[in-house]
């Protein structure tokens, strides 16, 4: 098969990794792809993944069977719409089905309908408006950015001081553009969170392990939200009778209700869960694959991915059977200094070379300049996965080995998987 993946960071290298092993493929671009995927396919930097008649058009041209596509953005612009409307298969909900990610106002009304359990909310477009309701609330909330933010426009405040800030910083100064100009406001929510994923077609569910990110850029969970900063997966403490509600009353209740709707859902489906002292509740959900999830996901994965991805497209994932590895992945990411402020990049990896024969370097932000060097390109660089029998073991690995790569500003947190039994 033709394919062809959308997107350029470390989640599509470790997609391009996996689709590499599968027999049916016959060949692989990705647009834009980075300096990781070019090891599996052709990387097309000129395509512009958020034109929905630009990725058409060049599918056509290559005559593609199947297009995956990784991140939110193109899927909010209906880019799978497009493709769909031209008879292509693709894999990666259509603009109304992601808006359970690219609208969290659409999220919590759809959760609020079907009886799944998340953060009480309000939605405010004035900016006055905001500013009173948390003062009044005079207590911890939480304030997002009502569109996409590349996972930076939450603050989860202490105080009605810290959300007044947090208000202004979206609404007046607009550090997330047009984004910001709606707001959620949220209860806040305690425990500790996972992330739930599953592959769907619209109407069978197959539910991937579970996974634990760690947001803050700083050990011990200081400092600003990012994209991830590390990853492991399956987490030890999470009971078999907590997933099962997980699969049951949030990820496949969600499906259903999101068909019921008529955004029949095809693609991976991701709810971030809190584990709170009530149960799992729902802190926001995905319409794609998790970055860094991905990167430890995938080396799991026993099933050849194209298998699934061609069920998810066609409505036949019923019959695609599929099977994971009980091996502990742990994925680490190194990123530039400054992130998830401004950051610099341009600067050389070295050290890739060193690393051991069963440990994957998923690139997330580098690409390789005239003279073939690895240079940084973005504020999270590479991801260091690795997999063993234990927790401790893919530790341990993963940690000597991601010693050996540097750069200029190299920042990573210490303590990825080390506080299994309260991660948040
Ligand atoms: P999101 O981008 O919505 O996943 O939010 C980023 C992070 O903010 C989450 O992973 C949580 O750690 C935190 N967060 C978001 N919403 C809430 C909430 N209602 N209560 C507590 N923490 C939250
Ligand atoms: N790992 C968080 C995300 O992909 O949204």
């Amino acid at each position: 098969m033709n394919i062809l993946l959308i997107g350029n960071g470390g989640r599509e290298h470790a997609i391009a990794w996996k689709i590499a092993d599968s027999q049916r493929l016959t060949k692989l671009w990705i647009a834009p792809g980075n300096a990781g995927t070019e090891a599996f396919g052709e990387n097309l930097n000129g395509l512009v993944i958020e034109d929905p008649d630009a990725v058409v058009q060049t599918a056509s041209q290559l005559a593609i069977d199947l297009v995956i596509i990784g991140p939110e953005g193109p899927l909010g612009l209906g880019v799978a719409d497009r493709l769909r409307d031209e008879g292509f298969s693709v894999f990666g909900p259509n603009a109304r089905a992601a808006e359970i990610e690219t609208s969290k106002t659409f999220a919590n009304d759809l959760m609020s309908k079907y009886g799944v359990d998340t953060a009480d909310s309000k939605t405010f477009d004035s900016y006055e408006d905001a500013k009173s309701y948390v003062t009044d609330l005079d207590g911890p909330c939480v304030v997002k950015a009502n569109g996409l933010a590349a996972g930076k426009g939450v603050t989860v405040c202490d105080s009605s001081a810290q959300a007044v800030k947090a208000i202004n910083e979206s609404m007046q100064l607009r550090n997330f553009g047009a984004a910001g100009d709606k707001i959620v406001i949220e209860e806040r929510m305690y425990g500790w969170e996972t992330s739930a994923h599953a592959f769907t077609d619209g109407i069978t569910v197959r539910h991937m392990p579970f996974s634990c990110d760690h947001k803050p850029v700083f050990d011990n969970n200081v400092g600003p939200n990012t994209g991830g900063m590390g990853v492991y997966s399956p987490p030890p403490q999470l009971e078999s009778e907590i997933q099962d509600v997980i699969e049951t009353q949030i990820t496949e209740t969600l499906v259903k209700a999101l068909g019921a709707e008529n955004r029949v859902y095809q693609g991976v489906i991701y709810p971030g869960i809190m584990l709170t002292d009530s149960g799992p509740r729902v802190v926001e959900v995905n319409a794609r694959f998790g970055d860094p999830e991905t990167e430890v996901l995938l080396p799991r994965l026993e099933t050849d991915f194209i298998d699934i991805a061609v069920g998810v497209a066609t409505s036949t994932l019923k019959d695609v059977e599929i099977k994971w590895s009980n091996q502990s992945t742990i994925g680490v990411m190194l990123t530039s200094a400054g992130y998830p402020g401004h950051y610099e990049v341009g600067h050389q990896i070295y050290g890739l070379g060193d690393i051991d024969p069963n440990i994957q370097v998923f690139i997330s932000g580098a690409n390789r300049d005239s003279n073939g060097h690895m240079i940084t390109t973005g504020g999270r660089v590479l991801c260091v996965t690795g997999s063993a029998t234990t927790l401790e073991e893919a530790r341990s690995l993963v940690y000597e080995n991601i010693e050996r790569i540097t750069f200029k500003g190299a920042h990573f947190r210490k303590d990825i998987g080390s506080s299994i039994t309260k991660p948040e």
